[in-house]
C-alpha cells in the first residue's frame, strides 16, 4: 500500500531522541515530521506534505548517532531508539553551504523580486544563511517566460524543488510540467514547449518556494503587507473551497489558501484562485435601476425600495398571494435564504418559492434519515476513503475540490475507485472498474448495483463485476450527480446501508450555496430542515416564529413559475440573484407578468427584463455562511465594500419591514446575519452546530432534515433537478464576468 507521508501506521509507535528530548510518533513517521510536531523547525524546500518524496535540495540535513554521514530528515522514516540532533556546528556549516549553492544563480533582488516577503528562500538565507558569498562569477541570466495569462517563470530564481513538477503530476494528475535539461542546466518546461495547455489552477505557483512561478493576476502589483486578509469561501462550486481573499484599497488582488487552513487546506482550482474579478468588472450595477417608459433608469436606493413592497402587496390585494412567486440563489447566504422563504411564506403567504435544483439534497436527506451525520461524507473523510463509487459526475471539471480529494484517496490509502458515468471522465483513468453507461441511465446504473433491474445497454459486465467488487469493500464512499433523484436515491442508500461498515454518501450539486438553498426550504413543497409544508405541527411552529400563518399548499416549483407567468397566472415574480430565464431556456419575459424584482450583480437574460433591479453584493463582499455540497456550514466573511450595492440580506429585511408597515407579515427583528443563523440553529433541524468551530473558520457538519427518519423520498418534479454542466472555466452566469478566466484559450475552448 503507498505510504502516507508523515501519518503513516497509526497504531503502532516509535519512540526515539530529538536534539536531546524523547518524543514517541506513529510508526512510519518521517523525522521531518517528528521534528515539525515538537515544534523544532528543519529547513527544507523539496519537501511538501502529501506529494512523493524528492530529497534533491538537501536542506534537511540532520545528524543520526551512528549515522556514518548527515541524512535528509525528509525521507528519513523514524526509528526506534534513533538519536537525532538537528542544531550543531556540522549541520548549520550543511545548511549554509547549501543556502550559498543555492545563491550561485538566483538573483538577490529580493526588493523588486514578486515574492519578496513571503519567500521561503529569503526567509532561510535570513535564518541559516551567511552573510558573504565566495561566488563572484556573473550570474546567467534567462528572461523570464510567460506561459499562459495566468502562469510565468522565471528560470533563474528556480532553485529545482520540483515541487511543481509533483503538484501538476500527483494532486492534478495533469502532468503540464517537466524538467529539461541536465544538472545546472535544469529548467522547468511546460506541456506545450513555451506554453502551458492545462487546468490553469495555480497551484504550481502557489506551492513554488520562491519567485520562480508568479501570477498573471497578481504580479507586481503590490508588497503582501501592503494587503489586508480576508478568510472566507469560494463562492464558485458547491466544494466550499477556503480561500484568502488579498485586498487593497478595498480591491481584490489575490485568492490563495497559503495558510492551508479549511477543508482544502493549499488546493484551489482556477475558478477559486482567480475567479474574483468579476467583482470589479466593468457592467457590474452600481445603482438600482427601475423600469420607466420601457427603459430601466438609474434611481436612488430610496426611491428604488418604495416601490418594491407597495406594488408586491397591491398584486397580492388583487389576485391573492399566489400570483406571487419567488426564485432565490444558489450562491446567496443562508441566512439571506431563510429571510426569502419567510419573506415568501409568511409575509405573503405563498408555498411559490424554488431556486434552480442541481441535486436531490431533499431525498437524500429523507433516505438517510436519523443515520444523516453518521452517514453524510465529508470532504476531509472523502480524501482517507479506502473505496469510492462515483456516478454520473465529472468531478474534475464539476467538482474540482471532490476531484482532488479522491486522488489524495488513491495516492495515501490506495483507494480503489469505481466509475459509473456516460462520458469520458478524468478521473476514470484511476478507476479500478469504469462502466460507461448511456447518458440519463444513471438510475438504471443504480437499481441494477441495488439487483432491482437490468443494467443500461451496454454495461452489464462491467457493472456486475462492479457490484461484486464493492459488495465485497468496507466503508464505502458514493457520490451522485444530478443524473440520480427521487426513488433511486432512495434505493441507493437501502443498497448502500448493507453493504460492509455502512456506505457514506455525498449528493454532488452545482454552486457554492445549492446546498444551503435547499437545507433553507427554497422549495415549494418544503420548509427549512426539509419539512414537508402538509405538517401541519411543523407548520404551526414556523407560523408561530414567524408572525403569520404559513399556507399548507404546495407552491410551484421555479419552471411551472414562469409557465404560470405566461399563461397570466402568476403576475409578479422576485428572483434573488438567479437566472431563471436562462436556466429554463425563455427567450423573453413572460407575457402576464406585470411586475418582475431581480437583485442582480450584472444584467442577465433575466435581470435586463425587470422593473426593479436592485444591485447585490457578491459572496465576497458580505458576512453570513454557505453549506457545501457535504452539508459542511462555514462562515464568510466581507473582504471588500464597493460603492452603490446592498446585500441581499439588507434589501430582504427592508422589504420585509415594509411589507409589515402594509399590514403583510412580521419583518425581521435580527439585524444582523450572526442573529439570523441563531435563530436557524435553534429552528432549522440539523443546524444546531458548535459556534466555536464556526467562528474559528472551521467547517461543522450538518444534517438538516435528520431527525425525519423513514420520511418519503422527496418528489421530483421531471426536468426540477439539472446541472448547470460548469466546467472548470465556467461559471453560471458569474462565470462570464470572469475576465481572467474568459481570457484563457483553455475557457475559449469550452
Ligand atoms: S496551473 Fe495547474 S494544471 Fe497548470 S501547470 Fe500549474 S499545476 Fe499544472
Ligand atoms: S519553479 Fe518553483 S516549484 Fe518549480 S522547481 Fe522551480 S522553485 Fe521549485
Ligand atoms: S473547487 Fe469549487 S469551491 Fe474550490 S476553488 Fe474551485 S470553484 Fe471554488
Ligand atoms: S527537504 Fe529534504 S532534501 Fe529537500
Amino acid at each position: 500500500m503507498p505510504l502516507r507521508f508523515g501519518e503513516m501506521g497509526e497504531q503502532k509507535k516509535v519512540s526515539l531522541m530529538i536534539d536531546g528530548r524523547p518524543v514517541t510518533v506513529p510508526a512510519g513517521t518521517l523525522v521531518i515530521e517528528a521534528t515539525r510536531r515538537m515544534g523544532i523547525e528543519v529547513p527544507s524546500f523539496c519537501y511538501y506534505p502529501g506529494l512523493s518524496l524528492q530529497a534533491a535540495c538537501r536542506m534537511c540535513l540532520v545528524e543520526v548517532e551512528k549515522a556514518p554521514k548527515l541524512q535528509t530528515a525528509c525521507t528519513l522514516v523514524a526509528i526506534e531508539g534513533m538519536v537525532v540532533r538537528t542544531n550543531t556546528e556540522q549541520v548549520r556549516q550543511a545548511r549554509k553551504a547549501m543556502l550559498e549553492f543555492l545563491l550561485t544563480n538566483h538573483p538577490l533582488d529580493c526588493p523588486v523580486c514578486d515574492k519578496g516577503g513571503e519567500c521561503e528562500l529569503q526567509d532561510m538565507v535570513f535564518r541559516y544563511g551567511a552573510d558573504t558569498s565566495r561566488f563572484i562569477e556573473e550570474k546567467i541570466h534567462e528572461p523570464e517566460e510567460k506561459w499562459s495569462e495566468l502562469v510565468y517563470y522565471d528560470a533563474p530564481r528556480c532553485i529545482l524543488c520540483f515541487r511543481c513538477v509533483r503538484v501538476c503530476d500527483e494532486g492534478l494528475d495533469v502532468k503540464a510540467l517537466g524538467v529539461g535539461q541536465r544538472g545546472a542546466y535544469s529548467t522547468i518546461i511546460p506541456n506545450g514547449g513555451d506554453h502551458l495547455e492545462c487546468e490553469e489552477c495555480g497551484m504550481c505557483i502557489d506551492v513554488c518556494p520562491v519567485g520562480a512561478l508568479t501570477s498573471g493576476t497578481y504580479r507586481y502589483k503590490t508588497r503582501p503587507w501592503e494587503m489586508q486578509y480576508t478568510g472566507t469561501i469560494c463562492t464558485h462550486c458547491s466544494n466550499g473551497c477556503k480561500t484568502t481573499l488579498s485586498v487593497r484599497n478595498n480591491r481584490i488582488l489575490r485568492a490563495n489558501n497559503r495558510d492551508l487552513s479549511g477543508i482544502n487546506r493549499e488546493f484551489l482550482c482556477v475558478k477559486g484562485r482567480f475567479g474574483f474579478d468579476f467583482t470589479e468588472h466593468p457592467d457590474r450595477i452600481n445603482a438600482p435601476l427601475l423600469r420607466r417608459n420601457g427603459k430601466l433608469t438609474p434611481v436612488t436606493w430610496e426611491a428604488a425600495m418604495e416601490e418594491v413592497a407597495p406594488r408586491l402587496a397591491a398584486i397580492r390585494a388583487q389576485h391573492g398571494p399566489d400570483a406571487i412567486g419567488f426564485i432565490g440563489s444558489n450562491r446567496t447566504t443562508n441566512e439571506e435564504n431563510y429571510l426569502l422563504t419567510r419573506l415568501a411564506r409568511a409575509a405573503i403567504g405563498t408555498n411559490n418559492v424554488d431556486h434552480h435544483r442541481t441535486a436531490d439534497y431533499a431525498s437524500l436527506a429523507a433516505a438517510q434519515g436519523s443515520e444523516m451525520g453518521a452517514r453524510s461524507l465529508t470532504m476531509e473523510a472523502l480524501g482517507e476513503a479506502t473505496a469510492i463509487l462515483l456516478i454520473g459526475n465529472d468531478t474534475g471539471r464539476q467538482n474540482p475540490l471532490v476531484d482532488w480529494r479522491i486522488r489524495e484517496a488513491v495516492r495515501h490509502v490506495g483507494a480503489r475507485i469505481y466509475v459509473i458515468d456516460s462520458g469520458e471522465i478524468k478521473l476514470a483513468r484511476r478507476a479500478k472498474l469504469y462502466a460507461r453507461i448511456p447518458e440519463g441511465a444513471e438510475e438504471a446504473a443504480v437499481r441494477a448495483l441495488a439487483g432491482k433491474g437490468p443494467a443500461p445497454e451496454g454495461a452489464g459486465e462491467t457493472l456486475a463485476a462492479m457490484k461484486k467488487a464493492i459488495e465485497g469493500e468496507s466503508g464505502l464512499a458514493i457520490l451522485f450527480g444530478a443524473g440520480v433523484s427521487g426513488e433511486a436515491v432512495a434505493e441507493l442508500v437501502a443498497w448502500g446501508s448493507k453493504l460492509a461498515g455502512g456506505a457514506r454518501y455525498m449528493a454532488l450539486g452545482d454552486y457554492s450555496n445549492s446546498r444551503g438553498a435547499a437545507d433553507m426550504g427554497l422549495l415549494p413543497d418544503r420548509l427549512p430542515g426539509y419539512v414537508r409544508v402538509q405538517d401541519a405541527a411543523e407548520r404551526k411552529r414556523y407560523s408561530e416564529l414567524w408572525g403569520s400563518a404559513v399556507p399548507d399548499r404546495a407552491g410551484l416549483a421555479a419552471k411551472q413559475m414562469l409557465v404560470a407567468a405566461g399563461a397570466g397566472k402568476l403576475k409578479a415574480l422576485y428572483v434573488v440573484g438567479a437566472n431563471p430565464f436562462r436556466t429554463f431556456g425563455l427567450n423573453s419575459r413572460p407575457a402576464g407578468l406585470e411586475l418582475l424584482v431581480v437583485h442582480e450583480l450584472f444584467l442577465t437574460e433575466t435581470s435586463r427584463e425587470a422593473d426593479i433591479l436592485l444591485p447585490a453584493a457578491c459572496a465576497y463582499e458580505k458576512s453570513g455562511t454557505v453549506t457545501n455540497t457535504a452539508g459542511e456550514v462555514q462562515s464568510l466573511r466581507k473582504a471588500a465594500d464597493p460603492p452603490g450595492v446592498r446585500t441581499d440580506f439588507d434589501i430582504l429585511r427592508i422589504v420585509a419591514h415594509q411589507l409589515e408597515l402594509k399590514g403583510l407579515g412580521t419583518a425581521m427583528r435580527a439585524r444582523t446575519p450572526e442573529a439570523v443563523f441563531e435563530e436557524i440553529r435553534r429552528n432549522v433541524t440539523g443546524y444546531n452546530v458548535e459556534l466555536a468551530g464556526l467562528l474559528s473558520g472551521g467547517a461543522v457538519l450538518t444534517a438538516a432534515g435528520a431527525a425525519r427518519n423513514g420520511s418519503k423520498p422527496f418528489d421530483v418534479p421531471a426536468g426540477a433537478i439539472r446541472s448547470a454542466q460548469d466546467g472548470l472555466f465556467t461559471s453560471g452566469t458569474l462565470g462570464r464576468f470572469c475576465m481572467m478566466i474568459e481570457s484563457l484559450s483553455e475557457a475559449e475552448k469550452v
